[in-house]
């Protein structure tokens, strides 16, 4: 049987895309960087056949997976007619724990599409220049996940239609097309898990509730703006603005959900701790330690490589007791996917 490998990370957004519109377009620009210890491995082999769709996860069957996988091979086959007569089989694993809460699937959709590019390639024995191989397939992982669209390029992306950059698409992401300064060049994230069970409310349920949010509106625009002072930020080394306008988008987030209809909360007492920790830690020691969250209650701590010592010994001090298990993943700003095999 014919086999390809890819290898994608996962992200971490600074400014949050949540509310969407069409086929998977973001109502919002979002910015992210990409990681580099939390990524997936997706395999695709096929044969010749019918159209039929096998998924393993981790080496098991698992029925959440197999359906989320055949609806968005059903979403994309418009854009790769070929499928239809051929079987393909993915096998997919996760380097972190499957339940430690933190959402897969930006780098499990990116794999998959990464996959499903180069299956095209080897078809139809056409090659695509690089630019739009990927730019292909930030688009087709978008169709599986919003934020997988930014998992098809490594450092600083941005996904979404920002009127500064002119090569911004909602269509695809794009890495920074500007030079970010040297001292975000090695940020780190520690991801601290607070609870690891599934979320009561899901993303897709999220981005379905601002299609009606009274708050919309507003929150697309600061998108918006949040996007052009953060790059600013990027381009001239300004941590602390970095710092104050991811948190707002953090809370930003959460008070999105909490004031939906109907409202919802996913933060936990843990989370508000570590938060309140953070904070003062920052103020304390003057470092540009900063959170976001994602929709979830896991923390980010995000900082820059050279405050790495001290931020560990707060973590292990401080905010380790907030988590679950004392379970805590150590990454960083990483690397462009990479195919691992043919
Ligand atoms: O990609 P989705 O549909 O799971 O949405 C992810 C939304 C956030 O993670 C909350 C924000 C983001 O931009 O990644």
């Amino acid at each position: 049987m014919n086999k390809i490998s890819w290898q994608s990370p996962s992200n971490i957004a600074l400014v949050k895309y949540w509310g969407k519109h069409g086929l998977q377009l973001p109502s919002n620009p979002s910015l992210s960087f990409t990681l580099q210890a939390c990524h997936t491995r997706s395999e695709l082999e096929w044969e010749n056949g019918t159209g039929r769709v096998e998924l393993l996860f981790e080496g098991l069957q698992n029925e959440k997976f197999r359906l989320r996988v055949n609806n968005f091979i059903e979403n994309i086959r418009p854009h790769f007619p070929f499928l239809e007569e051929l079987d393909i089989f993915f096998n997919t694993t996760n380097s972190f724990p499957h339940s430690a809460g933190i959402a897969s699937s930006a780098s499990a959709m990116s794999s998959l599409a990464l996959c499903l590019c180069s299956l095209e390639e080897a078809v139809v024995n056409r090659k695509l220049p690089e630019a739009e191989f990927f730019r292909k397939a930030s688009c087709i992982a978008r169709l599986g996940s919003g934020s997988a669209a930014r998992s098809v390029y490594g450092g600083w992306v941005l996904w979404g239609s920002a009127e500064s950059v002119a090569e911004s698409s909602d269509e695809y992401a794009i890495p920074l097309p500007m030079a970010v300064h040297e001292c975000f060049s090695r940020m780190c994230d520690t991801i601290l898990i607070v609870d690891e069970s599934p979320k009561a409310v899901s993303s897709s349920e999220g981005h379905r509730l601002m299609q009606s949010h009274p708050f919309a509106s507003r929150r697309f625009d600061q998108a918006h703006e949040h996007i052009d002072l953060v790059l600013k930020a990027l381009a001239v080394g300004d941590e602390d603005s970095l710092a104050l306008i991811t948190e707002n988008e953090a809370l930003g987030l959460h008070g999105l959900m909490m004031t939906a209809n109907p409202g919802y909360i996913l933060l936990k007492p843990g989370t508000l701790q570590i938060i309140d920790k953070i904070r003062r830690f920052r103020a304390a020691s003057g470092m540009p330690a900063f959170f976001t969250l994602d929709a979830g209650p896991n923390v980010h701590l995000i900082y820059p490589e050279r405050i790495a010592e001290a931020v560990q010994a707060f973590i292990q001090d401080e905010l380790l007791l907030y988590c679950s298990r004392k379970q805590r993943i150590d990454d960083r700003i990483g690397q462009d996917p990479h195919k691992t095999g043919y």
